[in-house]
């Protein structure tokens, strides 16, 4: 898999001012140095927890290979290889992959991280029985090309969960250098279904955090599509 460098981009979550990774990360480019400007001013920027959505998605799902797609300080990636899930996590942060990693490391789970885009991974089509993609923060594309990347890593019958927060105010975060527009929605997503999917979970719903930057959110758009077999 190749890596390119990624473009620069404006502040990417308004919800925080704004080493080399090595052993089980596999890397071939370089880090997104904002996001790892921000992880790197502080300790832990999000809550440690897995997400709600994807505990309430997924907890009753049979565990096969599953895919975190911009995957933080891998709460999510840790709870799924717990799960009994053969999990990639991905995020262009090397500062959150090594938290990450240790994270996995305590708790004796495996989990392959990979220091990559979402794009530029290059991942094999229809590889996933689960991708994952949690308050991703996804350029948004004339191709549409990060929305494709997550429909190509699902394999036949498999789920596709991409979760963000509902109703951000987007005066606010452009005054924090941040455009919603820019990024990937669910529903930037659910437009590019066709009819070897099915949509099972499309709504709006609240959600329950405590702690970590975006605690102050309280609703999440939920989407769960299926790839038909
Ligand atoms: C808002 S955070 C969400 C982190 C995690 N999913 C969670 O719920 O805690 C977005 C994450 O996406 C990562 N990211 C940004 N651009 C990305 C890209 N093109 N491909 C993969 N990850 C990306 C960032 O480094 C950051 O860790």
């Amino acid at each position: 898999m190749r890596v390119t460098e990624s473009a620069s981009r404006q502040h990417p979550d308004p919800d925080v001012a704004a080493e080399d990774r090595r052993g089980s990360v596999a890397t071939t480019g370089n880090g997104d140095a904002e996001w790892d400007e921000r992880y790197s001013s502080t300790e832990q920027v999000w809550s440690g927890r897995p997400n709600g959505a994807l505990v309430t998605e997924v907890a009753d799902v049979q565990p096969g290979r599953a895919l975190d797609v911009g995957c933080g300080e891998g709460a999510d990636a840790l709870w799924l290889a717990l799960q009994g899930w053969k999990v990639t996590a991905l995020d262009v942060s090397r500062v959150a992959l090594a938290r990450a990693e240790l994270h996995a490391r305590a708790a004796g789970a495996h989990v392959q991280w990979m220091h990559a885009g979402l794009v530029e991974a290059r991942l094999p089509a229809g590889a996933f029985d689960l991708v994952s993609a949690q308050y991703p923060a996804l350029r948004r594309t004339p191709g549409s090309d990060a929305e494709r990347a997550l429909l190509a890593a699902v394999a036949p019958g498999g789920i596709l969960l991409v979760v963000h927060h509902a109703d951000v105010d987007a005066e606010q975060a452009r005054a924090h250098g941040f455009d919603p527009a820019d990024y990937v929605s669910p529903g930037d997503v659910a437009a590019l279904l066709g009819d070897d999917w099915q949509v099972e979970v499309d709504e709006k719903r609240p959600r329950d955090v405590v702690g970590g930057a975006g605690a102050h959110h309280t609703h999440d758009l939920v989407l769960r599509a299926r790839r038909r077999q």
